[in-house]
C-alpha cells in the first residue's frame, strides 16, 4: 500500500535559517591550492581563482562559508597571509603535514567569498595562540581605521573593513589531533576570555564555541557541559561536528545516518537546556552543525593518512578526495531533512568541504576541468528551494529495520513553505523496492519534482567524475488526481525535491 504524507501548511515550525546552507574552505589537501585557487589555469582571474569553480560554486547555492579550518587554523597565523604576496612566508602545516605558501589568505579569499555570494565564518586560532590574536585580527579585519591593525589593513588595499559576523572559537579543541589540544576546562576558560576581548572590540560578533569533534568522543557530554558553563553569557552558538561513512556490510543504517544526527543535535540541545545556556540578549545558544558530510574515514585512516604523513611536505596534496557514491548523494540529503527538521535548534551547518577534499565540487589539475559530484545535487536543490517556515509532514508508511538505529521511516520527508510555495525534500532508504506515494499538500498548481537515483545502467556505486557525470537530477512524473492528492513513485534508494504553489 502507498506510503501517505500530509503536509499540513498551517502547522508551521521555525523559520529556515537561510545559514544551513553553508560550506567549508580549508587550507587542506586541494581545497584551496588547485581547487578554488589556481592562476595556472586558463579560466584563472587576476588573483589566480578559477572562473569555473566560482560558477559552480555559486550554482551549489551555499550562503556561508567557514574559514581557513580546521585543524589547519589550530596552527595558523593569519598575518603570514595578508601583505604583499611575495613577502609571505612558506611555513610548515602540522596539521595535515604539508607545505603552506600563503598566497591565499583573509583578504584574498574574502573577496572571492564576496564574488561567490558567501558570507564568511572566519576561525581564530585557539591551539598555538590565544585572546591576543584573535582579538588582532578581529581588530584588523573588522575595525574602520585609526589603529595601526586597522590602517595595515587598508595599507594592504582594503579601505573598508570586512565586516565579518561570524566567528569560531578555535576548532576541535577536544581531539587529542588537534594542535594545542585542550581539556574542556582549559578550552572553556580560554574561548571565554577570547569572546569576552571580541565582544568588547565588535559587539556585533556572533561567536561559536567548539563543542564536541564528534558524538563518539569519549568526553562528549560533559565537554559541552564545561564548555557552556564557562562561556554562556559571551556565546551564540555551539559546534557540533558529525561525518557518516558506510559499512559495506550495513548500508540501511547508514541510510538512517540522519537519525543518528536528529539523536546527536537532540542530546546537545538537552544539555544547552540544562545548563541554562542562553546569549547576552537571553536567546537560547543555537547548535552550528559547521562540519558535516559523508567521509570514509576507514580509507583515510588506513590509506590517505599514512602516506601522507611519512611522506614529504608537499603543496597541497591530494587529500581525502572521496568520490561520491549515489547512496552518499540519498544519505547527504536525508542529512539535509534532518538539519531542516531541527531548525527549531541548528542555527547554522556547513556542508565539509566545498572542492576537492570530501567535497560537492572536483577539480582536475592542469587546466582540467571542474565538476559535480553525486553530493552535489541534493544540497543544490535543498538550498536553492528551502526557505520560509519549516513543516513536519506526517507519514504513515513502512519501516526499514536498521542494525545501529533501530526502525526507521522508509521515507523520510521534511517541507518548507514559502508564501504560495511549498518545497517537500524526500529520501527513499529502500535499496530493494520502490515505494508508491500519496502527499496531500492541501490545494496545488504548479507541480514539479526531481529525483536523485541510480542512473540507467549504474548501481548503487554508481559515481561521477571528470569523464561524465551519470548521477544528475531526473524529472520524476507526479500525477495530481481529481482528490487533490499527488501521487507518484519513489524509485528504490531515491532523493526527490517536489515544489508545487
Ligand atoms: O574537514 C576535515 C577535518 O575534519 C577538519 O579539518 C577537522 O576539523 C575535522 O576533523
Amino acid at each position: 500500500s502507498p506510503t501517505r504524507i500530509v503536509v499540513d501548511r498551517t502547522a508551521v515550525g521555525a523559520d529556515v535559517p537561510r545559514r544551513l546552507f553553508g560550506s567549508f574552505v580549508e587550507h587542506m589537501g586541494r581545497c584551496v591550492y588547485d581547487g578554488i585557487h589556481s592562476p595556472g589555469h586558463d579560466t584563472a582571474d587576476g588573483q589566480g581563482f578559477r572562473a569555473d569553480v566560482l560558477e559552480l560554486v555559486r550554482e551549489l547555492g551555499a550562503t556561508v562559508v567557514r574559514y581557513p579550518g580546521g585543524n589547519f587554523v589550530s596552527g595558523y597565523r593569519w598575518e603570514d597571509g595578508v601583505g604583499p604576496r611575495e613577502e609571505r612566508p612558506v611555513r610548515l602545516d602540522a596539521a595535515w603535514h604539508s607545505t603552506e605558501t600563503n598566497q591565499v589568505g583573509l583578504h584574498e579569499f574574502a573577496e572571492w567569498a564576496d564574488a561567490a555570494g558567501l558570507e564568511v565564518m572566519e576561525a581564530v586560532n585557539l591551539g598555538t595562540r590565544g585572546v591576543a590574536e584573535a582579538a588582532d585580527l578581529l581588530e584588523y579585519a573588522n575595525h574602520p581605521s585609526g589603529t595601526a591593525l586597522s590602517d595595515r589593513r587598508r595599507d594592504n588595499g582594503r579601505e573598508d573593513p570586512f565586516g565579518i559576523r561570524l566567528w569560531c572559537l578555535g576548532n576541535e579543541m577536544d581531539g587529542p589531533w588537534q594542535i594545542g589540544h585542550k581539556t574542556a576546562d582549559e578550552y572553556g576558560r580560554l574561548s571565554a576570555e577570547t569572546a569576552r576581548m571580541m565582544r568588547f572590540i565588535d559587539p556585533t560578533v556572533e561567536l561559536v564555541a567548539a563543542g564536541s569533534s564528534n558524538h563518539e568522543m569519549p568526553t562528549f557530554g560533559e565537554w559541552e557541559r564545561t564548555v557552556l558553563r564557562h562561556t554562556a553569557g559571551l556565546i551564540d552558538h555551539i559546534s557540533v561536528h558529525a561525518y557518516y561513512e558506510e559499512d559495506p556490510a550495513d548500508p540501511a543504517s547508514f541510510l538512517a545516518s540522519g537519525v543518528a544526527l536528529d539523536r546527536y543535535i537532540g542530546e546537545v540541545a538537552d544539555i544547552i537546556d540544562e545548563v541554562g545556556a542562553t546569549t547576552p540578549d537571553g536567546r537560547p545558544i543555537g547548535i552550528s552543525v559547521d562540519e558535516w558530510n559523508v567521509w570514509n574515514q576507514t580509507r583515510w585512516n588506513e590509506v590517505d593518512k599514512p602516506r601522507v604523513f611519512t611522506g614529504d611536505w608537499p603543496i597541497a596534496p591530494r587529500l581525502i578526495e572521496d568520490d561520491y557514491t549515489v547512496t552518499d548523494a540519498v544519505v547527504v540529503g536525508s542529512l539535509l531533512i534532518t538539519l531542516l527538521r531541527r531548525s527549531d535548534r541548528v542555527s547554522m551547518a556547513n556542508l565539509a568541504q566545498l572542492v576537492n577534499v570530501i567535497a560537492p565540487i572536483r577539480t582536475e589539475p592542469d587546466g582540467g576541468t571542474a565538476w559535480r559530484q553525486t553530493i552535489f545535487h541534493p544540497f543544490a536543490l535543498t538550498a536553492t528551494a528551502a526557505s520560509g517556515r519549516v513543516v513536519v509532514p506526517s507519514v504513515d508508511g513502512g519501516t526499514i529495520d536498521t542494525p545501529r538505529h533501530g526502525p526507521v521511516d522508509a521515507v523520510d520527508s521534511i517541507a518548507t513553505i514559502d508564501g504560495d510555495t511549498v518545497s517537500v525534500f524526500f529520501a527513499h532508504r529502500d535499496l530493494e523496492a520502490p515505494t508508491p506515494v500519496e502527499l496531500d499538500l492541501g490545494r496545488v498548481a504548479d507541480v514539479e519534482a526531481l529525483v536523485i537515483t541510480i542512473p540507467e545502467g549504474g548501481d548503487r556505486h554508481t559515481t561521477n567524475s571528470a569523464d561524465g557525470e551519470p548521477v544528475a537530477p531526473l524529472d520524476l512524473p507526479v500525477k495530481v488526481g481529481d482528490d487533490g492528492i499527488l501521487r507518484f513513485t519513489l524509485p528504490a534508494l531515491a532523493w526527490v525535491r517536489l515544489t508545487a504553489r
